[in-house]
């Protein structure tokens, strides 16, 4: 399976740059085509939204733009499918904001662990362009932007058999973390042992016990099957990490004034039919995983996890100056809506 979509994905890849090369994004309908590619199932929230969009573009701009949305990695890995954003191979691409770093270092931010007090200081702070502004241009020289956020819930650590109670539980274990130096550093400081990959190879990596484990939300288990090998769930609640849908900005430059609008409201409603799923999403994975795959759900006191990840915000600001209004203005978000853990 995993072979087949490797060999999909380069078709795809190698199909679609030759169409960027000879400069034929049109379909046999003269349409231009909008690839928009993703790496959740077509059950996750983030696939709705996107299909939510689809029918939305299609409805106001039908007769010039066939959009597509491509699930489950059939365009790559996330890493793979912002470069071909980048290029214009593809025109939108669901990406972490924890890869996004990479690209831009402003993405760092939204990286830290424990930067929100809550989610509802989370989403506060996504829905301020003042925040979010300076971050989400940040990649136009690179070649692409953001476009809107889309709620990808709280991180917390889930293991095949070690119950995390406290930092010392993660001690020699081995936890797959996203690529990016900010997680790599975070899980050092907690005591484990950092191993990158791609979000594709996280299951076989757990079943063949290259790691012992990963943190991700909820969805993970059960929309990855995550929960089939992993029997204990850790609401140690390190990140809340967006993810960014970004578009080739050449691609975005060459829309008309009038085009953009609509473009502008379809990411609109991307954000808010993916946060309304989000919810009965979580809930509906942490009663399968409750009761169809036997994981249990532990919580744990979060304060020395917490402290032991703290020296990064102050690492963080001495190395980038410059974020420090932002990081200040999540800081007031954090007064407004604080914490409700006792
Ligand atoms: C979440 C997130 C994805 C990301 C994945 C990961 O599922 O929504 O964008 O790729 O975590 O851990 O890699």
């Amino acid at each position: 399976m995993k072979t087949f979509k490797k060999v999909l994905a380069l078709a795809l890849a190698t199909v679609m740059s030759a169409a960027v090369l000879t400069g034929c994004g049109q379909g046999s309908d003269g349409r231009t085509i909008i690839r928009i590619g993703h790496n959740q199932s077509t059950n996750h929230p983030t696939h709705i939204a996107l299909v939510a969009f689809e029918e939305f573009i299609e409805s106001k701009l039908g007769d010039k733009y066939d959009v597509e949305v491509f699930p489950s990695e059939l365009l790559g890995s996330q890493n793979e499918m912002v470069q071909l954003t980048q290029t214009g191979a593809i025109n939108f691409c669901v990406a972490s904001n924890s890869l996004l770093e990479t690209f831009s270092t402003n993405y760092t931010l939204f990286n830290l662990p424990y930067l929100f007090a809550s989610a509802e200081a989370y989403h506060a702070s996504m829905d301020d362009e003042a925040i979010t502004g300076p971050i989400f241009e940040s990649t136009k020289e690179a070649g692409f932007e953001a476009v809107t956020w889309l709620d990808a819930g709280t991180r917390n650590f889930y293991t095949v058999d070690t119950p995390i109670e406290t930092p010392a539980d993660l001690k020699g274990l081995k936890i797959r973390v996203q690529q990016s130096p900010t997680n790599v550093q975070m899980m050092s400081l907690l005591g484990g042992s950092a191993t990158p990959m791609g979000f594709g190879d996280v299951y076989t990596a757990l079943q063949s016990k290259i790691i012992d484990g990963a943190e991700n939300n909820e969805l993970a288990l059960t929309d990855n099957g995550h929960g089939d090998v992993c029997k204990y769930y850790s609401y140690d609640m390190h990140q809340m990490i967006p993810d960014i849908l970004i578009g080739n900005i050449a691609f975005l430059d060459g829309l008309s004034e009038e085009e953009r609008a609509i473009f502008e409201e379809g990411f609109q409603l991307v954000n808010q039919v993916q946060r309304t799923e989000w919810t009965d999403a979580v809930a509906a994975a942490k009663d399968r995983a409750a009761n169809e795959q036997g994981v249990q759900f532990l919580y744990p006191d979060t304060k020395p996890f917490q402290e032991a990840c703290a020296p990064m915000h102050e690492d963080m600001l001495a190395q980038y100056p410059d974020l420090a209004p932002i990081y200040d203005a999540i800081q007031a978000y954090n007064e407004q809506y604080p914490s409700t853990e006792s």
